[in-house]
């Protein structure tokens, strides 16, 4: 019992600073475009997530942490943030108070996958959800929300996949269906006996197979976009022009249908450049119009991405640019004054810095060494000397720069720097 399970880490510092700076970071980002804070319980009942993500995924058919509880009720730790986040809107009938319901999340997933680097069996996701609407200018918002999270957290070139998958109806995915079908018994004996049971179970799942001689055969499989009908051609066409009016660069991907039975009309993934393994998706999403109503819901449409927290920090720290943990301000140094140093800790506190205080008996040295490995940016030295004169010696940890200042004053000396 000395490691944590597979696939899981423990998330330590000063990485679990870089964490809780993207988590800020993301939640300015998305409380600025309107979306507030969702949290939605760990498990929830088995059934939400095959209605919900679908039975025939790789999701729901092999990833679940699934059990019962001393109920007998099934239980499953949450794989993805969608279905939850509908199944609350639904519970709490939210669209009452006016559409679209725009929610954001910072939750952690669990999916039993084989766990490699930048895949893990509990990952973290920063999510919105935009609910009832279908306006293409709100997936272009969506998409774009994702972008400026991307672009603040500093993980280098990102190349933007997106997709229309049409909508469920008798043209578009109607009419798609039969022609990949057709084409998939065309090369029944070709596939995988993976890939062929998907393509009896779920056609569209085809395209989730691993198998890399599949992926060769797939990609001369009949593309979504021929098959889109008037309406969700021009719908992805608003999409693009709002893109593009935003300065926003993407390529269209008309083999991207992403995983989850859910994805109507537009899907989009941000794939990192900074990235050269297999999981180099940062975070994707899409539209679902038919989920809320499939999870008892009235019919509205909606749409929302997930970003994956573990993949956006290796990329940000292989971009060089990893969101930086905020500094400590002050590290008080007793020198047998600890009364004073004390006072002085809680006096720079109040007045709104970050400060900390060298516990225990230690030399002066010790104490300097400590402050510079929490990254300190002064040394608030208090000796005898000082307290007689009522100070205490600021130390630029960065410069060496000593300067004494009256104790009151330390708190507005710190501000003016
Ligand atoms: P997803 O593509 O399955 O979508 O996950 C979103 C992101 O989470 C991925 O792009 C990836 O960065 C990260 N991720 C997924 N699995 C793992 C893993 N095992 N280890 C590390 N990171 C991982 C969803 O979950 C949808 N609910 C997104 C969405 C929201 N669609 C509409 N609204």
């Amino acid at each position: 019992m000395t490691a944590p399970p597979r696939g899981t880490r423990d998330l330590l510092p000063p990485e679990s600073a870089r964490f809780a700076a993207l988590e800020r970071l993301a939640a300015d980002a998305f409380e600025g475009a309107g979306y507030l804070r969702v949290v939605t319980p760990v498990f929830e009942a088995t059934e939400l997530f095959v209605r919900g993500v679908g039975e025939s995924t790789d999701v729901v058919r092999k990833e679940m942490y699934t059990f019962p509880d001393r109920s007998g009720n099934s239980l499953t730790l949450r794989p993805e943030g969608t279905a939850p986040v509908v199944r609350a809107l639904v519970t709490h009938s939210l669209d009452k108070r006016g559409v679209p319901v725009k929610l954001y999340y910072s939750a952690p997933m669990f999916r039993y996958e084989r766990a490699q680097k930048g895949r893990y069996r509990q990952h973290h996701q920063l999510g919105i959800e935009a609910i009832g609407c279908d306006d293409p200018a709100l997936d272009a918002e969506v998409v774009e929300v994702g972008w400026e999270v991307l672009r603040r957290a500093g993980v280098g070139p990102v190349t933007l996949l997106l997709n229309s998958m049409g909508h469920l109806g008798e043209e578009c995915r109607g009419s798609y269906l039969p022609a990949l079908r057709e084409f998939l018994a065309g090369q029944r004996d070709r596939l995988d006996p993976d890939c062929r049971r998907r393509a009896d179970e779920n056609p569209l799942r085809v395209f989730d197979c691993k198998v890399p001689q599949d992926q060769a055969i797939l990609a001369g499989a009949p593309a979504l976009d021929a098959f889109l009908c008037s309406e969700c051609r021009e719908h992805f066409a608003a999409v693009r022009g709002f893109l593009g009016d935003a300065g926003i660069p993407f390529e269209v991907a008309p083999r991207l249908v992403r995983g989850f039975d859910y994805y109507t009309r537009t899907t989009f993934e941000y794939r990192s450049g900074a990235l050269d393994w297999a999981q180099n998706a940062l975070g994707g999403g899409g539209r679902y119009d038919g989920l809320v109503e499939r999870l008892g819901g009235p019919a509205l449409g909606g749409i929302g991405f997930g970003l994956g927290v573990e993949r956006i920090l290796l990329a940000a720290e292989a971009a060089g640019g990893a969101p930086q943990a905020p500094r400590l301000d002050c590290f008080a140094i007793p020198l047998g004054e600890l009364v004073a140093a004390v006072r002085l800790v809680r006096s720079v506190r109040a007045a709104g810095f970050s400060a900390d205080l060298a516990y225990g008996e230690r030399s002066l040295k010790a104490a300097l060494r400590h402050a510079s490995r929490l990254g300190a940016r002064y040394a608030a030295i208090v000796g005898a000397a000082e307290r007689e004169a009522g100070a205490a010696t600021l130390r630029n940890m960065d410069s060496g720069e000593q300067d004494q200042v009256a104790i009151e004053e330390v708190a507005r000396w710190l501000s003016e720097r």
